[in-house]
């Protein structure tokens, strides 16, 4: 096996040089895809790259790639495995790369507030349960096996929607935010809105509140999108008058209600590259896709939302070093860091994430 310290020893350039000497040599066997939020010198060796819905299709899309090298989160590989064909071996170039905000809810404390719920109200004829695909595939499955569906943040909004024209309750996991912020773009109002905390009995919730509530939303977030505050944007606004804001969904509802967009990291891309030249803006979402349209525009005046540095650190984990291991050892003929979603599980998992798609 080809280890993986030496290549700490290694400069850059020659870092570079091993990794485009390895793709090359693979060729059409392996594809290389990467989300948005990965460092410039390991994006620019994706082949596909994309928002989590995107990549969650394009992962079926090249059944002639024998293995598909996920430079992302944990989460997202665990969708490559399961949309791509049988044939195909999906790695993670290095598994400690999850998703902190996946990790905050688990199969056990699902299925605890499942019972819970179903004490005051008949919760498989009432409820829909929806996962945003940032969270592990058994969550995905238990959305399967209970009519219910995933969504990202390019389809909150349309997937909710479907879910409310199934049944009139809906359980939203992990994120809260994504959550609340889909469901007002709905309409639904705050007071129809539910927050179920996993730490407390009963959520903490009463069954009047359970009754009221259209969307009960799970106590999660993200620690990267939580640092962007209301104020960040009444600054810059104050700066700069003719400043536009666009922000992630996963930011909290205070600042999405005070930008003019909100996108999905490939929603914001598109937004600010139609954008006219001189064009003024501020975003909020991770720093190293901000600092990438920043460079791809220096034409557009691109600010950074939040005055300290707000970077996924489990997107940072997969470095050059990582990707170059990995790509060599397939050279070698030897597949590191496979993500392989127990089978069942990933049956149960494929039916919620096709019903998103179907529905999307
Ligand atoms: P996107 O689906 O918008 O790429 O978001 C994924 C994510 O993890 C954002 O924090
Ligand atoms: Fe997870 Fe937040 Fe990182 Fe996205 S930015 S992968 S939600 S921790």
């Amino acid at each position: 096996m080809v280890p993986l310290d030496p290549l700490y020893d290694l400069t850059d350039a020659e870092l570079t040089q091993r990794i485009a000497l390895a793709k090359q040599q693979l060729g059409p066997s392996c594809v290389i895809l990467g989300h948005h939020y990965q460092r410039e010198e390991v994006y620019r060796f994706a082949d596909l790259t994309g928002d989590s819905l995107k990549l969650a299709r394009l992962a079926s899309q090249r059944p002639e790639a024998r293995y598909i090298v996920f430079c992302g989160v944990h989460f997202m590989a665990e969708v490559a495995d399961i949309l791509s064909a049988p044939h195909q071996i999906t790695l993670l170039p290095d598994l400690a790369a999850g998703c902190s905000m996946a990790d905050m809810a688990d199969l056990i404390a699902v299925e605890q507030a499942w019972q819970s719920l179903g004490q005051w109200l008949d919760a498989d004829h009432l409820i829909t349960p929806i996962t945003y695909v940032n969270s592990s595939a058994d969550l995905k499955a238990f959305c399967g096996s209970h009519q219910g569906t995933v969504c990202t943040s390019s389809n909150a909004g349309s997937i909710l929607r479907w879910a409310l024209s199934q049944r009139p309750k809906v359980l939203f996991f992990p994120d809260q935010h994504l959550g609340r912020n889909s469901a007002a773009s709905l309409g639904i109002p705050l007071d129809q809105m539910a927050l179920w905390d996993p730490a407390l009995p009963f959520g903490g919730l009463t069954p009047e509140a359970v009754e009221r509530a259209r969307i009960i939303l799970w106590n999660g977030y993200c620690s990267v999108h939580q640092m962007f505050q209301p104020q960040h944007v009444d600054q810059l606004r104050q700066q700069m008058a003719d400043i536009q804001v666009i922000v992630h969904p996963e930011c909290s509802y205070e600042v999405c209600q005070k930008a003019d967009y909100l996108g999905s990291t490939e929603e914001i891309q598109r937004v600010v590259r139609a954008a006219p030249a001189g064009s003024c803006w501020a975003i909020g979402t991770e720093l190293n896709l901000v600092n990438r349209l920043k460079n791809e525009m220096p034409d557009k005046s691109i600010h950074f939302l939040c005055p300290t540095v707000c970077m996924c650190a489990t997107m940072f984990r997969i470095d050059m070093q990582h990707l170059c291991w990995t790509l060599e050892n397939l050279l070698q003929g030897e597949a590191v860091n496979i993500i392989q979603v127990p089978q069942r599980e990933a049956a149960l998992a494929r039916v919620a994430l096709e019903r998103m798609l179907q529905n999307s």
